[in-house]
């Protein structure tokens, strides 16, 4: 029986990929191909033939390999170049199988010498070979994995470069520094699905000839290692970025580790080696250490550190930066209570923080949250969360037993708020805030803070806010608590309604004014430390710009109707984009959620506001189709394709059905029949089905018929949607302006 024959049916298979195997006339290489071209690979078999010094050169090792394969009934060509011609070799590969999926960097030489004696040439060819040679064959097949979306590249490390190894100066540097390589390919290839991992074999071959008593040479099978390669390489692998140590059947896989280390450093002097040594054995502690996996997470502690060294609360012998939350027993953590906190604010504090959510005497019916004077000056509801927020900064959170926040991996996950009545337009609000629970989310450990805030006895508000500590998870806590207020998914519809408001570039500038402080809104060098292009808005100000829009696209900005608003906070907004707040109506509840315009970014997601039922609201919302500027134009369209005749019928062949809102709400059906007889349009839905299903505000359907609001911008801005076949739009489109003259 054929080992093909052998395979269960779920086996891997690898039929008309093509794999390029560097150095594969012997060792590891040779595994590779065979293994490879057993599997249905068209298999390239790259060698240049020469000793293990890298002396010489000759076809017949690559040319033995091809013939080995092809009498198994395999497929695979042989190529003499040298790996520093990487260009030439995947040549080969594309010559004869016109494509290349996987390459497999291997070949590789030794020129063992401890350090003094290596010369120039032992170095620079161990570096020519193994490093060069990886770079010069992965870059010329990169382009090729970039167009076709797929690529899978193994490059081959060693453990002496991991550990060291006597004798091996040369070659440790180079071996290494393919890992450093492997490391980026794998970030900047992630997106085109080319996946790049290492390995570092352990098996007998020539090379090891010399280093490896016999016996064990021929137990290391070169066949052990290669099932790894073929995984890795498979198109069902997702591993991406890995280093695996390989060999005799085991397989292991290996990742950074750091201490939790020591800061040495306090504020305003200057730093010491003496602080240093001082340290030294907490530096070196790997207890509870930690294990980065990327440049973000490697850097993400600096914040802290400077944070803490600012505000002088570290003394040369840190002792607050101990284990892990994810360690700790949270039993005296749930139930802790901060200490009350006072905050008194005045008119100025609840203008500031109006502005800085976005309102603006742009808008008229902002003036009463922007000046004293109004008649009906009113505090936006959202500006409940500043004080709330104030109790938590004050530095309770860093005080909760059993628990260490590391600040610089604090997300804020969600926020809920519920007001009991209108906040005073100036006050005192004392707040009491309680860890009400704590839950483990794997990836990170969410603290639920609940924070009551009252004006003398009287309950005004009630905030809960959910904090994620990154990495702090997988402790084996529960997942959910009643204690939770829940985030909701938005309705399965196109929204109601769309507000949209560009931020300005000064805005987190201006909300921060509110009191969060967090330089990461304003300072470039933090920002890029905290693995941000540029300073980000504050998650709490884009919050209070969508609270903003619902007061006023549903509550008439009549603050005594906000009871109620949650959100979750899903991506970074950075100042100047323009949010756009999606608004569907469900009775007195609000779902909402929150985009940038520029990139279609989900920012806040599956949240909610609710209102309080005002009597007489809906008279506000006009609602009779016969109030409807759209209807007019309807009419006339309708009387200009009687006029044009069954050719337009002829040419679009579709039925579209018109949804003109107001306030939100559908305020009228239309239907243009341009699919039966000579073409027709009526009030009401499709009598048969619709084709395309177009949903618009009154004035935005009147813009674009005054041909001030470009549709295909209507579209791309929310404001105007589309169901059912699209593109047949476009052919209305054309016919409005061709043929209706409108
Ligand atoms: P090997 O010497 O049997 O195979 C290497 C092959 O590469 C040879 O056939 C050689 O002709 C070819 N080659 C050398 N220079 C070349 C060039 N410039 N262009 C094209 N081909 C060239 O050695 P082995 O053990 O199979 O090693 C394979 C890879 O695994 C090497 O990169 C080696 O450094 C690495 N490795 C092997 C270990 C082991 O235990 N065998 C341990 C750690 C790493």
């Amino acid at each position: 029986m054929s080992a093909q024959a052998g395979l269960m049916a779920s086996a891997l298979r690898f039929d008309g990929r093509v794999v390029l195997v560097t150095g594969a006339g012997g060792g590891l290489g040779r595994a590779y191909a065979l293994a490879f071209a057993e599997r249905g690979a068209l298999v390239v078999v790259n060698d240049l033939g020469g000793d293990f010094k890298g002396v010489g050169k000759g076809s017949s090792a690559a040319d033995k390999v091809v013939e080995e394969i092809r009498k198994k009934g395999g497929k695979a060509v042989a190529n003499y170049d040298s790996v520093e011609a990487g260009e030439k070799v995947v040549k080969a590969a594309l010559d004869a199988y016109g494509r290349i999926d996987v390459v497999v960097n291997n070949a590789g030489i030794l020129r063992d010498r401890s350090f003094t004696r290596i010369s120039d040439e032992d170095w620079d060819i161990i570096q020519r070979v193994h490093l060069r040679g990886s770079f010069q064959v992965t870059r010329a097949a990169w382009d090729h994995m970039k167009k076709q979306n797929y690529g899978r590249i193994i490059m081959t490390s060693s453990a002496s470069g991991i550990y060291g190894n006597f004798g091996q100066a040369n070659y440790s540097a180079a071996k290494l520094g393919i890992l450093g390589l492997a490391n980026t390919l794998a970030i900047e290839g992630r997106r085109n699905n080319i996946h790049c991992n290492t390995i570092a074999p352990n098996a007998g071959s020539r090379m090891t000839q010399t280093v490896l008593p016999e016996d064990i040479v021929e137990a290391l099978k070169p066949d052990y290692v290669a099932p790894l390669v073929l995984w890795l390489c498979h198109e069902t692998c997702e591993e991406n970025g890995g280093l695996f140590e390989v060999g005799a059947g085991w397989i292991g896989k290996l990742r950074w580790e750091r201490t939790l280390g020591a800061i040495v450093r306090e504020r305003n002097k200057a730093m010491t080696p003496e602080a240093v040594k001082a340290n030294w054995k907490k530096i070196c502690d790997f207890s509870n250490a930690t294990t980065p996996q990327s440049i973000q997470e490697s850097t993400s502690g600096i914040l802290e550190v400077l944070q803490k060294v600012d505000s002088g609360g570290m003394s040369a012998n840190p002792t607050s930066q101990a284990a892990p939350a994810a360690t700790s027993d949270f039993a005296g953590a749930v139930g802790h209570k901060l200490p009350s906190f006072s905050s008194a604010y005045t008119e100025l504090e609840s203008i500031m923080y109006a502005l800085g959510v976005g309102a603006s005497v742009k808008n008229p019916s902002h003036l009463k949250f922007v000046y004293e004077g109004s008649a009906d000056f009113s505090c936006l509801p959202t500006f409940g969360v500043i004080v709330a927020q104030k109790s938590l900064m004050d530095g309770g959170l860093a005080e909760i037993p059993g628990l260490s926040v590391n600040f610089a991996k604090v997300l804020h996950g969600e926020q809920y708020l519920e007001l009991y009545k209108p906040l005073p337009r100036a006050g005192k609000l004392k707040c009491e805030a309680v860890v009400a629970d704590i839950l483990d989310k794997g990836s990170g450990l969410v603290i639920i803070m609940d924070v009551h805030s009252y004006s003398e006895k009287e309950l005004i508000c009630y905030n809960q806010f959910s904090l994620f500590l990154v990495g702090s998870g997988g402790f084996g806590g529960k997942r959910t608590s009643d204690k939770v207020k829940v985030a909701v998914a938005v309705p399965n519809r196109p929204p109601d309604a769309v507000v949209k408001d560009a931020t300005s570039l000064n805005q987190a500038a201006l909300y921060r004014l509110s009191g969060d402080w967090n330089p990461l809104h304003i300072d470039p060098n933090f920002a890029s430390i905290a693995g941000f292009e540029k300073p980000i808005l504050h998650g709490l100000c884009t919050f209070g710009f969508s609270g903003r829009h619902i007061l006023q696209q549903y509550a008439d900005n009549d603050v005594s109707r906000f009871k109620a608003i949650k959100a979750r906070f899903a991506k970074p907004v950075y100042p100047g984009q323009t949010l756009q707040t999606e608004m569907w109506k469900e009775g007195n509840r609000i779902h909402f959620q929150t985009k940038i315009q520029e990139t279609g970014d989900i920012v806040i997601s599956n949240a909610y506001v609710d209102l309080v039922p005002a009597s007489g609201a809906s008279a506000k919302t006009p609602s009779k189709a016969g109030e409807l500027q759209s209807a007019l134009v309807f009419g006339e369209i309708g009387r200009r394709l009687k006029d044009i005749g069954p050719e337009v019928v002829k040419k679009v062949n579709a039925v579209f059905e018109w949804h003109i809102t107001r306030g939100g709400d559908t305020a009228a059906k239309w239907t243009i029949d341009l699919k039966s007889g000579s073409g027709e349009v009526y009030p009401g839905p499709a009598r048969g089905s619709a084709d395309t299903t177009i949903i618009i505000s009154d004035e935005d359907f009147l813009d674009v018929v005054l041909g001030k609001l470009d549709p295909q911008k209507a579209f791309f801005s929310g404001k105007l949607k589309a169901r059912g076949n699209i593109l047949l739009s476009q052919k209305l489109q054309m016919i409005l302006k061709d043929y209706a003259k409108l």
